[in-house]
């Protein structure tokens, strides 16, 4: 991503951020409420169009394609708030990843299946994926943008709403991820301990511009980062 802006009328909710993502790290993507996180995604992702700046996956500029397009060079997401087809099975949801992608029906099924058990949720197949835990909910939501086969994984708070034992199921399943599937992970979250134990890198926003990178130790006593928090979030 080089020199990525969005307004909204006005509003700088992405201000020239540059960052790059490499297979096989994952990168955390913090900063307080409103410092355009999930705007960055939505820019990424095709959802929300930029203002300036360029997104560049493997050598394809990506930034004026459409959603389906940008999954298709490689973008997977998972939402904020958790959006899955709620009355559909769960190996229908991860299916549906797949064949969004132009995966056929049977290869659709087939990798749905290997997913679902990867995430632990072998045995919940054929079950309405509401009657999920909300911890669930959010390993299905990631095997379905999984199920697409990304380069790129970008993960908007997967451990909100999450209980601590929760949260550690999900660190120690995506902290392989990136060797055994050879992806790279962006992740936002608002929890410092996952974000700590699990990133290698962090990028820190503030009113929509880069404050801080680099390790999660630099960044937690990078002076600016802490005025960011008020010296709370990150102590
Ligand atoms: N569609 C929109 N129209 C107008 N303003 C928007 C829109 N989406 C986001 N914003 C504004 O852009 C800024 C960045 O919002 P964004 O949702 O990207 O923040 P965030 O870092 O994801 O916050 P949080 O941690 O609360 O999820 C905020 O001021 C928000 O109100
Ligand atoms: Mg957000």
């Amino acid at each position: 991503m080089r020199h990525l802006s969005k307004s909204f009328a006005g509003l700088k909710a992405v201000d020239d951020v540059s960052l790059d993502l490499s297979v096989g790290e994952i990168l955390g993507l913090i900063g307080p409420n409103g410092s355009g996180k999930t705007t960055l995604i939505n820019v990424m992702t095709g959802l929300l169009e930029k203002s300036d700046g360029s997104v560049v996956i493997d050598g394809t500029e990506v930034t004026t394609f459409a959603p389906h397009k940008v999954a298709r060079a490689g973008l997977a997401r998972t939402f904020q708030t958790i959006r899955l087809f709620k009355n559909l099975s769960c190996i229908e949801n991860v299916e549906s990843g797949a064949v969004g992608v132009g995966t056929s029906r049977r290869r659709a099924a087939r990798r749905a299946a290997e997913l679902l058990d990867e995430v632990g949720l072998g045995d919940c197949a054929s079950r309405a994926a509401s009657s999920l835990t909300f911890g669930d909910q959010r390993r299905l939501e990631i095997a379905r943008a999984l199920a697409t086969r990304p380069k790129f994984l970008l993960l908007d708070e997967p451990a909100a709403g999450l209980n601590e034992e929760e949260t550690d199921v999900l660190l120690s399943f995506l902290r392989p991820l990136p060797m055994s599937k050879a992806i790279g992970i962006l992740i936002v979250d608002h929890d410092m301990r996952l974000m700590m134990n699990l990133c290698d890198r962090l990028h820190v926003l503030n009113y929509g511009r880069t404050i801080a990178e680099g390790t999660p130790e630099a960044v937690r006593n990078d002076p600016q980062v802490v005025e960011a928090y008020l010296g709370s979030a990150v102590a």
